[in-house]
């Protein structure tokens, strides 16, 4: 009976557990036997009761909870390659050679990696006396299928990522609670909202809560963007606006690379429109919580390709990213998806803005 390792790594986001919970039954449904690999990698590289198998019902009542049941972890260690040698060696005494893991950008690649250097890791543990000849031939490859848990909304080969769709509302019901109270006092409020690198969330909480100005890493104010920032929000009060918000994404920075901060537009208002702004950073309030029924659709219609996925394939298959594209589900090659992704990250930090944003959409 085919085995499928489950995991979630980095940082979690709200519809993993939707994932889990439809990879499991489906797998079991196409007769195949799933354990969860607890605490993302650090549970590969630990072993023992770190890797559990999963019933049907173990996944009862999980698809509506934020977070990971099974836990994650950002593993400096899996990065080494005596940290992969282990969970490689802990992975096959266990059977495991199919692998679904739900997580960012990170742990996408160093899923790809392993994937790829799978046949050297079990011929170095071989070496090693760690593992035997038969145990390693039975294992001829590693077969993996990844989803993409992040509210970030930051990888290319899929629309949308597990959680943004969720962190997106939670955002958004926090401006609107911030407006109320903005409006009565006439006030400004700055409000940093996650992402990285990736301004998704700050664009569209900024058209979806009606905010004044945004701050996005992709799209960063050449000089004199203070005076301009000033104006506009002058022009919508005397337009009859109680309020002001303005929505900073928290890798925002000028075309300088000098990051514009709460803390820094804060410190221009006051100095040039005589302001006392009110800073509230979001912060983990976007990554908790239930997931949305977006979320929930999208995890649970992905965990059950990927599952198709990963038992389809045979040796020499890619590993492959599955995620959805203008509302269906479609795998691409993982090792695209990542090098589109890293290309986006580069051409930001050249200051390419254009060809980071056309990269982006290309996937
Ligand atoms: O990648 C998801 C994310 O929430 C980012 O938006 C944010 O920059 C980062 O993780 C925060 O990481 P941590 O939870 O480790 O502080």
């Amino acid at each position: 009976m085919p085995r499928i390792g489950v995991l979630t790594s980095g940082g979690d986001a709200p519809g993993m557990n939707a994932a889990v919970r439809a990879i499991t039954r489906a797998a079991i449904h196409s007769g195949a036997e799933v354990f969860a690999i607890r605490e993302g990698w650090q549970g590969a590289l630990a072993g023992g009761d770190h890797i559990v198998p999963l019933g049907w019902s173990d996944v009862s009542g999980i698809l509506n909870k934020g977070g990971t049941v099974i836990g994650t972890a950002r593993s400096a260690e899996f990065r080494e390659r005596a940290g992969q040698r282990r969970a490689v060696r802990h992975l096959v005494e266990r059977g495991i050679d199919r692998l679904i893991i739900i997580g960012g950008d990170g742990s996408l690649t160093g899923t790809r990696e392993l994937g790829l250097g799978w046949g050297e890791l079990l011929a170095e543990l071989v070496a090693a006396g760690e593992i035997t000849q038969e145990l390693a031939d039975a294992h001829p490859a590693l077969y993996v299928a990844g989803l993409v848990g992040s509210i970030d909304n930051d990888m290319v080969g899929t629309d949308m990522t597990i959680g943004t769709d969720s962190a997106l509302h939670r955002i958004t019901e926090a401006v609107d609670a911030i407006s109320s109270t903005a409006e009565s006092h006439q006030r400004t409020f700055i409000v940093e909202v996650m992402g990285r690198r990736c301004g998704y969330l700050a664009l569209m909480s900024a058209i979806a809560s009606g905010a004044d100005y945004t701050f996005l890493p992709e799209s960063p104010p050449g000089d004199g963007w203070e005076d301009q920032m000033v104006e506009v929000l002058r022009h919508g009060r005397s337009a009859g606006r109680r309020d002001s918000i303005l929505i900073v994404a928290e890798g925002a920075a000028d075309t300088h690379g000098v990051p514009i901060t709460a803390e820094r537009i804060s410190e221009v208002l006051a100095e040039k429109a005589g302001e006392e702004a009110r800073i509230t950073i979001l912060g983990h309030v976007q990554r908790g919580g239930v997931p949305s029924a977006y979320d929930r659709w999208m995890a649970t219609v992905c965990g059950v390709e990927a599952v198709r996925q990963v038992l389809d394939a045979e040796v020499g298959a890619e590993p492959v990213l599955v995620g959805v594209h203008r509302d269906r589900v479609r795998a691409v090659p993982l090792i695209e998806a990542v090098s589109d992704t890293h290309a986006v990250a580069d051409h930001i930090a050249e200051g390419d803005y254009a060809s980071a944003i056309s990269a982006r959409g290309a996937g």
